[in-house]
């Protein structure tokens, strides 16, 4: 790095040895408490600054892009999902825009797995009713209690056969699972690895005893689950979601669950998220979390570290390996 070290504004706290590495490379001025800076806040405090690291949490349209001080030239995101951030708009003004993908991808297809299994084994109800203390209550173990769905020969469909669609079919096949998939573009066989493609997401509804999504949240996939495709699912059938949130209509995902059209449903990701639809918080048959897909210390290191590898190389006049513009 340069002895004039380059100023970076850190929009929230990252992990210690992300943040330790930061300091030790770039001026770094710190959102401390952690806030959630909206982009007003972001620009309030850019002033000088060379480039953000930020998170998923604060959006950059295209005014924020427009009103972020001239000095700014690298937009860094820990993330994947690049959904926030105007990228037409960050390439118009000549920002310099990366995330960082592989390094989560095994990450959120061990908790695609963990939703999976916990939403077909209706972990959430035998779990309240034994905190609850009510099992004495109901006569302790029965052999109908919380009669679940096996996954062994049941159909997955992935929408979105990507990094992290392809991590979670190789965990379901070797949990017996029959791969299906759509995707934008066909993969070659070795990606497919036997798995069926259907070239719409309707067709691919249509056989999906579980699902799974794994796609990018754009104008296309948003609300593509809802109560049109729902109806096209085989009945009982389990929707997990570590995408994005708004790739299901809530109004319709709900009234499925509770009608029981679909089983079951496990939620990392919502609509609106953190201010979650609050009927998810009653429904047993939900198996919510607070989008912690990622959160394991090894991968949020490595996506600091990737963000870091990203502007060190812009620093030093190289290419940022994930430049997204
Ligand atoms: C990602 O990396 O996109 C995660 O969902 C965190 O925002």
């Amino acid at each position: 790095m340069p002895d004039n070290k380059p100023r970076l504004l850190v929009a929230r706290v990252f992990p210690p040895d992300v943040m330790a590495r930061a300091a030790r490379d770039y001026d770094c001025v710190v959102n401390d408490r952690d806030a959630n800076w909206t982009g007003a806040d972001v620009i309030a405090r850019a002033g000088g600054v060379d480039a953000i690291l930020t998170s998923a949490r604060t959006k950059y349209p295209a005014d924020v892009i427009r009103d972020l001080p001239a000095t700014v030239r690298m937009l860094a995101t820990f993330s994947v999902g690049y959904e926030h951030i105007d990228i037409a708009a960050a390439k118009a003004r000549g920002l310099v825009v990366s995330n960082t993908p592989d390094v989560l991808t095994e990450a959120v297809a061990d908790l695609t797995i963990l939703l999976l299994l916990a939403a077909s084994r209706r972990a959430r109800e035998a779990f309240e009713m034994l905190s609850g203390d009510r099992w004495v209550k109901i006569g302790g173990w029965k052999p109908t209690q919380f009669l679940g769905a096996g996954p062994q020969g049941k159909v997955l469909g992935i929408l979105g056969m990507g990094r992290i669609g392809r991590a979670a079919a190789a965990r379901a096949r070797a949990m017996g699972m029959v791969i299906h998939y759509h995707n934008r573009s066909r993969l070659a066989p070795d990606l497919e690895q036997g798995a069926v493609y259907h070239d719409t997401p309707q067709s691919l509804l249509k056989v999906s005893q579980f699902l799974s999504i794994h796609c990018e949240s754009t104008p296309e996939t948003r609300h593509l689950v809802n109560r049109e495709g729902i109806a096209l699912m085989p009945p009982g059938a389990i929707v997990v979601n570590t995408a994005r949130g708004d790739i299901i209509d809530d109004d319709a995902l709900i009234e499925a669950l509770e009608s029981g059209r679909l089983a079951a449903a496990g939620l990392d990701v919502f609509n609106g998220e953190p201010d979650v639809d609050k009927r998810y918080f009653t429904l047993k048959n939900a198996f919510i979390l607070p989008h912690i897909g990622s959160a394991t210390v090894e991968t949020r290191n490595a996506m600091g570290f990737r963000a870091l590898d990203n502007l060190d190389a812009f620093f030093r006049g190289a290419e940022p390996r994930d430049r997204l513009a």
